[in-house]
């Protein structure tokens, strides 16, 4: 997920390749396994997650996993909803699963994920080879909706659940270096940002039994896992309770019960091992606090990084948003974590181009806000309005799209600019770099990441999982070069 990434990047490498847009499949597993699953999937980390308890679920019905949708039994497309050109892959994709259909009739394809909970049963009307279309909320029931597939029932789950975290499950780790992992802390999502369909995707905001993320750092940690990433739409808003969940009962007077914010949820999963890189996405400017920003400081494996969108630099359209903070809220959180943490944390922002009503002005307040803060990079977006959305509902999506583009690539030209300043302050300075493994672009050469989130490249034979310090000696904006001390 690191680097500039951009629609009108994909946009471009979309012409080329229509199925280019950032998915990961399953790997072959090399099983005897007499009935085998292919899962693709697309959107933010949390699907990427879920499709790892996906497969754990059907693992344990004794699936192996493929990476070739001819090869399976059973075809899940893990989608998302978030812009109007993510559905459109999706579209696309199923289409490419028919024709793998029309060979083989035995396949049973199944829709995941949000624009499952957004379409629901429109999803089997219009698609006619689709046989199963399960909501984030449903996974448990797929073992039972595929069993009726097979027979030859279509099948639909898109209840939204305010209790279901999936806390018991272990999730099978796909496409992993064996180096770094996610680990969902909560799901859902309570606020309303007026442009966003994730509240209506993935239901309301709960958090996850924090003895179950701890356990689940813990095991992966033996398993030679060096860095985990704690993940929520929100995670400053995580919050549970013993009692609330029923693991706890207040009996006597003096009974309290254990409750647990997300500071105090960092500080458990960092003291589990000094080697364990603890990392944490995403955070909101309205909820973010200085005791989080404190727990960062104290513990040295908490990574100095903090992903913090701001979406907009204008007060005017953040409040068009419901983003429920103004550019000077928004302001004072980042000269807390540069007070508190020091110039060297990394912050990244998502930013929207040509939302409903920007003026040229308001544009130029991003502008500005990108050279106030110095983001070391970000993900930048046109605005795409999205069916059922507050935006929709009450606001004209009025900005045309040469002028919504034109202004995305201001903000990607502009997000260059700051990268590349914030990269050159790091030349000749020595970092920890935890080693994920060999370099894509020349195999001679190593590739991890120091504790603010640059990916590092430097010259040596290091194995992966291992922790090196790396001196800096040139840059790019996306990228750090160096040489081992
Ligand atoms: N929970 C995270 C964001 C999750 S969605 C947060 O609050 O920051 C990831 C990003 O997609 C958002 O930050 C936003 O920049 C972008 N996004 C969401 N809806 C969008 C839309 N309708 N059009 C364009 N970009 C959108
Ligand atoms: Fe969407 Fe806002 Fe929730 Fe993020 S915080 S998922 S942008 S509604
Ligand atoms: Fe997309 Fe759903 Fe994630 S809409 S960004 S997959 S929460």
């Amino acid at each position: 997920m690191q680097g500039l990434i951009a629609d009108i990047d994909l946009l471009e490498e979309e012409k080329k390749q229509p199925e280019s847009c950032e998915f990961k499949t399953t790997e072959d597993d090399g099983s005897k396994a007499l009935k085998k699953l292919y899962i693709e999937s697309y959107g933010c980390q949390m699907n990427f997650s879920d499709s790892e308890i996906v497969t754990s679920i059907l693992k344990k019905e004794g699936f192996g996993t493929t990476s070739s949708p001819e090869h399976a039994d059973v075809i899940l497309i893990n989608t998302c909803s978030i812009r109007e050109k993510a559905e459109q892959t999706v579209r696309n994709r199923l289409n490419f699963f028919n024709g793998v259909k029309k060979k083989n009739r035995e396949v049973t394809v199944g829709v995941l994920g949000c624009m499952a909970e957004r379409l629901k049963s429109k999803l089997l009307e219009e698609e006619k080879i689709v046989d199963l279309v399960l909501g984030p909320d449903a996974y448990r029931d797929l073992p039972k909706l595929v069993k009726k597939a097979e027979e030859g029932e279509k099948g639909i789950n898109t209840f939204l659940s305010r209790e279901e975290t999936y806390a018991d499950i272990s999730p099978v780790r796909l496409n992993s270096n064996g180096v770094t992992a996610f680990i969902s802390i909560m799901r859902g999502c309570d606020n309303m940002c007026s442009f966003c369909v994730v509240p209506f995707t993935r239901g309301r905001e709960r958090s996850r039994d924090p003895h179950s993320i701890v356990k689940e750092a813990t095991e992966l940690f033996e398993k030679g896992f060096r860095e985990v990433t704690l993940l929520g739409q929100n995670v400053d808003s995580y919050k549970w309770s013993a009692v609330e969940n029923n693991k706890a009962r207040l009996n006597k007077k003096d009974d309290v019960d254990e409750i647990v914010n997300f500071a105090h949820l960092l500080e458990m999963v960092a003291k589990i091992n000094p080697d364990l890189r603890v990392r944490f996405s995403t955070s909101h400017p309205k909820d973010i606090t200085d005791e989080v920003l404190h727990t960062m400081k104290k513990y040295e494996n908490i990574c100095n990084y903090i992903h913090l969108p701001a979406q907009s630099g204008n007060s005017r359209v953040l409040e068009l948003m419901n983003r429920t903070y103004s550019r000077e809220w928004y302001i004072n959180r980042v000269d807390a974590i540069r007070d508190i943490l020091g110039n060297e944390c990394g912050i990244s922002s998502d930013m929207i181009a040509g939302f409903c009503t920007e003026t040229e002005d308001e544009h130029r307040d991003t502008l500005s806000l990108m050279d106030y803060v110095k983001y070391d990079f970000s993900y930048m977006f046109f605005y795409s309005e999205r069916p059922g959305t507050l935006a929709e509902k009450k606001y004209e999506d009025d900005i045309p799209l040469e002028v919504k583009k034109r202004r995305l690539q201001e903000i990607i030209d502009k997000q260059r600019e700051v990268s590349l300043e914030r990269n050159q302050l790091d030349i000749g300075k020595t970092f920890k770099v935890l080693v994920e493994g060999r370099s894509k672009r020349s195999e001679n050469k190593a590739q991890g990441r120091n504790s603010a989130n640059k990916v590092v490249i430097f010259e040596g034979d290091i194995p992966k999982g291992t922790y090196v310090n790396v001196r800096i000696t040139d840059c790019t904006p996306a990228t750090l070069f160096g040489e081992l001390v």
